[in-house]
Parts: C-alpha cells; structure tokens; sequence
C-alpha cells in the first residue's frame, strides 16, 4: 500500500464532505463566519475526520453517518488553534501556512470564530444525533467528543501548557499536558467512530488505547518538528516552544530520549489495533504521525 497516496484520497474526500457543514458567509454576523471558514478551509491535514472515518469502518460501519461527526471534530480542532495562537496563549502569526485568524480578523474576531465553530460543531453532531435512528450510539458519540475537548481534556490540557511556561515541570506533569491537550481528542475521534458503528466495549477500549499512544506519539512529534522542522511544510513558524519557554519532550528528555519514547508508543499503538481485520491504512497513519514532515 502507498500510504502516502492512500492519505491524499482520504483527506481529499474529507473535505469535500466537512466544507458542506459550513456556514453560508452572509447576514449580519457575516464577518464572523467568514472568520470560522477561513481558518477551516486554510488546510491542514484533517488527521482527526480520517481517524473518526477508519475507526469507524474498522468496526463495520457502512453508511456516512461519522461525516457530521468529522466536521465537527474539525471544527472543534480548528477552534482550538485559533485561540491556541492567540497573543495571550502562544502568539503565534502563522497557521496552516496562512495568517493566524487574529492577524487577519483581529483578537475579539478570533475570540469568537473560535467560540463559533466550537458552539456549531455541537450544533451539528446534536442535530445528526436527534434525527438518527440509533439515539443512543449517537449520544455516546457527542458525549466523548464533548469529554474530549473539555475540562477533563483538551481545554484542561491547555490549561496546564500554559501554567508550565518557564516552569520547572516532571515527566508525570508533562504527560498530563500533552494526553490531555492533544491525546483526548484523538481518542474521542476512535471512540466516536467505534460507537456510531455499534462497536462492543473490548473493540472501543483498544480504539481507546490506539488513541491514547498515538495522540502522545502526535504531540511528542509536534514538539519536534517545532525544533527539527521545516516552516515551509509544515505551515507554521518553528522555535514557537523555545520562545515561550514551553515544557515539552525535547526540553525535559531530551532529542535522543524524545524520539525512543514516541518510537515505542507507536510500536504499543499498532499493538492495540492488531486484532482487527482492515487495520493497514491505520498501521501506516501510525507510522506517519512519527516520520511525518507537515
Ligand atoms: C496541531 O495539530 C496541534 C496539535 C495538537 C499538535 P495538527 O498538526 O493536526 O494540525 P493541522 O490540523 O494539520 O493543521
Ligand atoms: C496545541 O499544542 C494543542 C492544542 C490543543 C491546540 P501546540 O501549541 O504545540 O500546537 P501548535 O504547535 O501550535 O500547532
Ligand atoms: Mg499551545
Ligand atoms: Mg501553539
Ligand atoms: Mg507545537
């Protein structure tokens, strides 16, 4: 299998399909909206939708019905770097290879486009979720995504990232931030996809573990390539941690350590997924997320 090309027809499929959730740019709050689609169409790698469709696929799902649920985990991901790039959060000026929201849209703009595709992401998967026929799975699927992003998450996460600034910080204290900020929604994606498709609890707690190793291994990586990336690919400014003097795994392990540990966690997170039949493209993606240059 080429990974790579296998990748490109997910993302691009993807796509299409999320950018059909998004809102009409006209009315009073125009502005506003124009805001939300701007960072939403700006690119990226639309890694979490992809993970939501395969797990959902893996566990035998036929129909669309993960696709609400992938715009809105797109939504919420895109909030979450509008207000991450904030000047009161991590300043930075550049974002999906484009301007960051608040350098184009302003601060009080870029507040509320991130509070927009936040409140909107529920709006959709809560819409999907009265008209579905199972209710139920439907519910579970927006209740881990809410899990995901919130206070016992991604938004917890955040949180302790930006108390730790210039502070001496251990590896248990580090864990926490980057499973939290980054690793919870990850996780969400898997278990969503797995409950939209009916799965059993033993198939959701291993989607569950792949998630969790994979979503550090994803953090782990994106504090490398913060030091050891290319600007031009990967779409943002690079030294961003060292200028906020930001914990993360290079700074408390070091390099050499760093790059061992995301190693092991993806060789644990293809573990978690053995038993299940059609795994190759998330063995690949698992492989990606360590080697990746974007
Ligand atoms: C960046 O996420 C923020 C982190 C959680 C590290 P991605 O690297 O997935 O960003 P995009 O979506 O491809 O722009
Ligand atoms: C951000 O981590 C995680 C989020 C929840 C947005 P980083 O601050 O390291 O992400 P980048 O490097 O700006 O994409
Ligand atoms: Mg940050
Ligand atoms: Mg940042
Ligand atoms: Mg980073």
């Amino acid at each position: 299998m080429d990974f790579i090309s296998e990748l490109k027809k997910r993302s691009d499929f993807i796509e299409e399909e999320i950018y059909s959730y998004l809102p009409a740019e006209e009315g009073y709050q125009k502005t506003l909206f124009s805001a939300m689609n701007y960072s939403y169409k700006a690119g990226g790698k639309r890694l979490r939708p992809i993970l939501i469709m395969e797990s959902y696929r893996l566990c035998g799902g036929k129909g669309s019905d993960y696709l609400p649920y992938a715009a809105a985990i797109e939504m919420i991901h895109t909030y979450s770097l509008i207000h991450d790039d904030l000047p009161a959060l991590d300043n930075d000026d550049l974002r999906r290879g484009k301007k960051t929201n608040h350098k184009v849209f302003g601060e009080a703009m870029a507040i509320l486009a991130g509070d927009g595709l936040l409140n909107y992401a529920y709006e959709v998967i809560l819409g999907h979720a009265l008209t579905s026929s199972d209710h139920l799975s439907a519910i579970k699927a927006c209740k881990v995504i809410a899990d995901g992003a919130g206070i016992y998450g991604m938004v917890g996460g955040q949180v302790v990232d930006v108390e730790s600034e210039s502070r001496d910080i251990d590896l248990d204290c580090l864990n926490f931030i980057h499973l939290n900020k980054t690793a919870a929604i990850i996780v969400a994606c898997m278990k969503a996809g797995a409950y939209l498709a009916g799965a059993d609890d033993s198939k959701v707690e291993k989607l569950e573990a792949f998630g969790r190793n994979l979503g550090l291994a994803f953090q782990i990586a994106d504090d490398i390539l913060d030091i050891e990336g290319d600007e031009k690919l990967l779409g943002k400014h690079i030294g961003s941690d060292i200028e906020n003097d930001k914990a993360t795994y290079p700074h408390i392990l070091g390099m050499e350590r760093s790059k061992e540990i995301s190693r092991d966690l993806i060789a644990q997170a293809k573990r978690n997924i053995e038993d299940f039949e059609g795994k190759d493209f998330l063995i690949g993606l698992a492989d990606y997320v360590i080697s990746r240059n974007k």
